[in-house]
């Protein structure tokens, strides 16, 4: 993993560099200029419990314990009208993400979610998924993708390496 992590780093630098250079920075680069990302997501759940599902879940993955898994510290900072807050320190690159999930309630018991992601280090160009999977585990934790008329959409121009991206693999 760290081979592979480290030639991907080199790559993409490579890429950065050619394609900054050439003026082509877009189209070298499909991903944010900023490490983060934003989902939209579709819930057959009402808001409210949606709601309550991602609070317990970012609750019960503050745990600073991160030796087995990547579902470890995130932190709760709290609600704000339909906005949810929150944190969290990402166990193999030590980057700080902040995160949100802002909800409305549909028709049918439906609630539409968007998600977004942000890594709060300047710097940070290529996250790996990372700041995707800060929101996705939360979802598959809380098992809100059960519903069958849950449904997710995104795409690489705003949600970084979202394409590639393989949550869960740090176990
Ligand atoms: C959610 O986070 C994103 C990324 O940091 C930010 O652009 C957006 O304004 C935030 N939304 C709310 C409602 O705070
Ligand atoms: C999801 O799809 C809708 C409809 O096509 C689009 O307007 C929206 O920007 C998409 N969301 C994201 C995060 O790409």
């Amino acid at each position: 993993m760290g081979c592979c992590k480290c030639c991907c780093v080199l790559l993409l630098a490579v890429v950065l560099i050619v394609g900054a250079s050439l003026g082509l920075f877009s189209a070298f680069f499909p991903y944010p200029e900023h490490a983060s990302c934003r989902v939209d997501w579709i819930f057959g759940n009402t808001c409210s419990d949606v709601k309550s599902r991602l609070i317990n879940q970012i609750k019960l993955w503050s745990t600073d314990d991160c030796t087995t898994k990547q579902q470890c510290n995130y932190e709760y900072v709290g609600e704000e009208g339909s906005t949810i807050r929150g944190l969290h320190i990402t166990p193999v690159m030590s980057f700080v993400d902040k995160f949100n999930f802002t909800l409305t309630d549909g028709s049918g018991g439906l609630c539409y979610v968007k998600g977004a992601s942000e890594s709060t280090a300047s710097y940070a160009v290529i996250d790996f998924g990372t700041n995707y999977c800060n929101l996705k585990n939360l979802i598959i934790g809380s098992e809100l993708d059960h519903n069958p008329k849950y449904n997710e959409n995104s795409t690489n121009s705003v949600c970084t390496m979202y394409s590639l991206a393989h949550c869960n693999i740090y176990t």
